[in-house]
């Protein structure tokens, strides 16, 4: 018989120094700041510099989150990493950050869900310590998508940043953490959002500039009209899951890809701005770090209280998407 919760007993981000800024971005491609700002709501992204490896961020963020929940890194009995921008195909990121942070008793592998990997690996978290297998279970969502982007195309460099966030997840009383948790995947559409990397097809090197086939490329509008449907769809599934309403939920922490995909999923489902938290205009889209970082600054602002019901809601390449509802406290 289970007499515990499974939650979150700290949270940790990493954004590097390096500003870029929309002005910054109209001397670079023929853009300009009024269309990024209408058309995406972004201000500003944070970038890595090209001597600093990308799972150093991740290391950062766990430290962090480590501290925040009042444990050692000797404590973490798991480490899950979400990428999908990882700095080598072997080892994996979260071998890489188990060596960075001294977790020497932790098991480590990574996950790729893209944009809602912070989701599945929250999702397998919680099954982890449901069963008492493991204790403390550290998730990273690291994301240089810098590394991924091509400079030279307006139509994506405008919308992509780096960063890492990461939480510490273990036992809670009863009344808190996970009450639910929804995953979907639709590989058949997966050729909307493609980032090649040791196979190149034919189609793959057509839709991409010379010498930039292992680039992010994507259908904007396909994947929005996706976007919009699965983040509506993952939130209400979740909720109905747990058995609560949308106006029993006090925070929806979105994955960050554009405000208008935000607004669109809140607008059918009937969500007040002020029950969203919203952090692109400061990131641009950081991948499956966008809703750890999101998670953290709603944390460390204390604007979370305990017994708060909050939920996640990612989606992204794949193309997957999920969601995770839980009762904020220990
Ligand atoms: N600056 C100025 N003009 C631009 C820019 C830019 N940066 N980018 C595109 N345009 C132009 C286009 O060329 C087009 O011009 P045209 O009408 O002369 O052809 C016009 O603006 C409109 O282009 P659209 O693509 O229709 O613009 P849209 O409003 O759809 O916005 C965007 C594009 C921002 C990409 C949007 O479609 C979107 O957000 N899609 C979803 C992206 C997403 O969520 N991706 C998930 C990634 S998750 C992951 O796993 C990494």
């Amino acid at each position: 018989m289970i007499d515990f919760g499974v939650g979150i007993l700290g949270t940790g981000k990493y954004l590097p120094d390096r500003i870029l800024t929309n002005s910054d971005l109209e001397k670079m491609v023929d853009t300009s700041d009024e269309w990024i700002v209408r058309r995406t709501g972004m201000k500003k992204r944070h970038l890595l510099d090209d001597n600093m490896p990308s799972y150093m961020m991740g290391a950062e963020a766990a430290r962090l989150a480590i501290e925040d929940a009042g444990l050692a890194p000797g404590d973490i009995d798991l480490i899950i990493v979400s990428t999908e921008v990882p700095d080598y195909l072997s080892p994996s990121m979260a071998c890489l950050i188990q060596n960075s942070i001294n977790a020497e008793n932790a098991v480590a592998f990574d996950v790729n869900a893209a944009c809602s990997g912070f989701v599945y690996a929250v999702t397998i978290a919680r099954q982890f310590i449901q069963t008492g297998y493991y204790r403390h279970v550290l998730v990273v969502a690291n994301e240089g998508l810098s590394r991924v982007v091509d400079w030279e195309s307006r139509n994506t460099c405008v919308l992509f940043g780096d960063a890492a966030g990461a939480v510490v997840l273990g036992r809670v009383s009863r009344e808190y953490g996970i009450k639910e948790t929804y995953l979907a995947s639709f590989g058949n559409l997966g050729h909307n959002l493609t980032i090649p990397c040791c196979y190149i097809s034919e189609e793959d090197r057509q839709k991409r500039s010379p010498g930039k086939e292992r680039t992010l490329w994507q259908d904007g509008s396909e994947v929005f009209a996706f976007a919009v449907r699965a983040m509506a769809e993952s939130i209400k599934t979740v909720i109905d899951k747990a058995g609560i309403t949308i106006e029993d939920v006090d925070l929806i922490i979105p994955h960050q890809a554009n405000l208008r995909i935000i607004n669109g999923a809140a607008k059918r489902l009937g969500i007040d701005d002020e029950k969203l938290s919203v952090i692109l205009h400061e990131t641009g889209n950081i991948s499956s770090a966008s809703v750890p970082v999101a998670l953290d600054i709603e944390n460390k602002n204390r604007r979370l209280k305990n017994g708060d019901t909050v939920v996640l809601v990612a989606f992204g390449g794949g193309l997957t998407c999920g969601s995770v509802v839980l009762t904020w406290g220990k």
